[in-house]
């Protein structure tokens, strides 16, 4: 399974780049304007840093200001995939672009239906929004279940990345349910390596061996 980081943040970006476990990076409007820099800048920089996939979402709601937006967006970096809404318009621009070699995600998914079609349309990668979903009581991970069964039945090449991710359960059943890709909010990346029994055991055996020690000296 590959892990992105769902966020815009350089200083959280380079810390947990570190690890060696970011596969890519996913932004949308809302990331970047928290961080209140220039997008392109801020795009070029994660794509600058990182080696895998880094999306960045177009803006127009039309399917000539996507296609037109996306040609321009493409350019900024060799690891670019260009993010693109679940709409009719969206589907139009991702048709006409994944012709062009513009990689896509297909982004808002909230139904099977949904991203059969984006699929159909050329789309490299869709984001499935499984804690959205589970806001208004639905069930993201069957979402993501039923992507994989459809998308293995038809062979197509479309990767599901796993997004709205809120919690650790989120990344533990969109693997389970066979995800190719888990994007993952930075302050959540770095709570999945630990559980407080490891904490517990590391301080109980430095105890027991520091006593140990002692009585041997
Ligand atoms: O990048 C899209 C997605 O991960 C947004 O998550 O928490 O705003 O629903 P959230």
């Amino acid at each position: 399974m590959k892990f992105f980081l769902d966020t815009a943040n350089m200083e959280e970006i380079e810390r947990i780049n570190q690890l060696g476990l970011v596969d890519g990076v996913t932004t949308n409007p809302t990331i970047i304007a928290k961080e209140g820099k220039d997008f392109e800048t801020v795009i070029k920089e994660i794509c600058d840093l990182v080696e895998g996939p880094v999306s960045a979402e177009v803006t127009s709601l039309d399917s000539e200001g996507m296609i037109r937006e996306a040609r321009v967006i493409h350019q900024w970096a060799e690891n670019i995939v260009v993010k693109i809404p679940m709409t009719e318009a969206g589907l139009k621009a991702v048709h006409t672009i994944a012709k062009e070699g513009i990689k896509t995600n297909v982004t808002l998914i909230f139904s099977a239906a949904q991203g059969l079609m984006a699929a159909k349309a050329g789309a490299t990668y869709v984001s499935p929004f499984l804690g959205r979903l589970d806001d208004i009581a639905s069930d993201g991970i069957q979402l993501v279940s039923d992507l994989r069964v459809i998308f293995d039945n038809y062979d197509f090449k479309t990767e599901i990345i796993a997004a709205s991710i809120r919690n650790l359960g989120h990344v533990e059943a969109a693997a389970l349910a066979g995800s190719d890709i888990a994007t993952i909010p930075g302050t959540l990346f770095e709570k999945l390596w630990s559980h407080p029994l490891t904490t517990n055991g590391i301080a109980q055996f430095e105890a027991d061996w520091q006593a140990y020690q002692a009585k041997n000296q």
